[in-house]
């Protein structure tokens, strides 16, 4: 069993970080994620500010400095439980935003999450049926494959399923629109880069500062869709 170990301040008067010990006193891989997140001031903001999860943050910032999620416009969120992301582009006045996780959701108002395996045919149908009009602006993706805790491994299976992405993304968005996707950092994303450097006006990357700064996690940016 896990027990909470609080300290006395520190000799600066900061209050000394919150440290977990297993009943043997080891700490475990699982203790230290723990532990970490006890220590993240954006998981405990996410809690004060009602949201669903840190990763919230994430998006926010992106859209802070891009500016995206405006009214009227349609969004599709690959990769969404719990729904942080969905909650922000909501807040932030967005028309609809449909969403899909292999994971369960708790509803939203004005956002439709389909809980199916992006990776399979059915998802790609029941997500275009949900598309109004058959096109959306914004389609951004925080789907990120179980960590092997290998980083070539894990980079390998996330951009698998970024390309995927990428797909259904040229197929979907309108002109000028807008792919966002979670990327770690390693060298399979040459080829993504190049083809999008011709299917829209703008790459690039972004490490929003609310993403940790010892995760080689990063966003993969294109704007302004050159639909053909
Ligand atoms: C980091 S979380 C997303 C957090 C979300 N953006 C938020 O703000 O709450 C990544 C999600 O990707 C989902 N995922 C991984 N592989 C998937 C797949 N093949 N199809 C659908 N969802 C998948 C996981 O279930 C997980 O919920």
């Amino acid at each position: 069993m896990n027990v909470l170990m609080t300290k006395k301040k520190t000799p600066s008067g900061r209050e000394p970080a919150k440290r977990l010990k297993t009943a043997r006193g080891r700490t475990t891989s699982s203790s230290r994620w723990l532990q970490r997140q006890l220590n993240d001031p954006y998981v405990q903001k996410a809690q004060i500010d009602g949201y669903r999860s840190r990763a919230a943050y994430k998006i926010k910032d992106i859209d802070d400095k891009l500016g995206f999620f405006k009214p009227g416009v349609t969004v599709v969120d690959l990769g969404a439980a719990p729904g942080g992301w969905a909650q922000v582009a909501m807040e932030r006045r967005v028309k609809k935003v449909v969403g899909i996780d292999l994971l369960p959701i708790d509803p939203l108002p004005g956002v439709v999450f389909l809980e199916m395996d992006f990776t399979d045919d059915e998802a790609l149908v029941a997500l275009e049926r949900e598309i109004e009009d058959k096109k959306v602006d914004v389609v951004m993706s925080d789907i990120a494959p179980n960590a092997m805790g290998h980083k070539q491994t894990d980079h390998l299976r996330i951009m698998a399923l970024v390309e995927l992405a990428y797909d259904f993304a040229i197929n979907n968005l309108k002109p000028d629109g807008i792919f966002i996707a979670k990327v770690f950092q390693g060298g399979a994303q040459q080829d993504i880069v190049a083809t999008a450097r011709k299917d829209f006006k703008t790459v690039r990357h972004i490490k929003p500062p609310s993403s940790r700064q010892d995760s080689s996690e990063t966003f993969f940016i294109a704007s302004g869709f050159r639909k053909v």
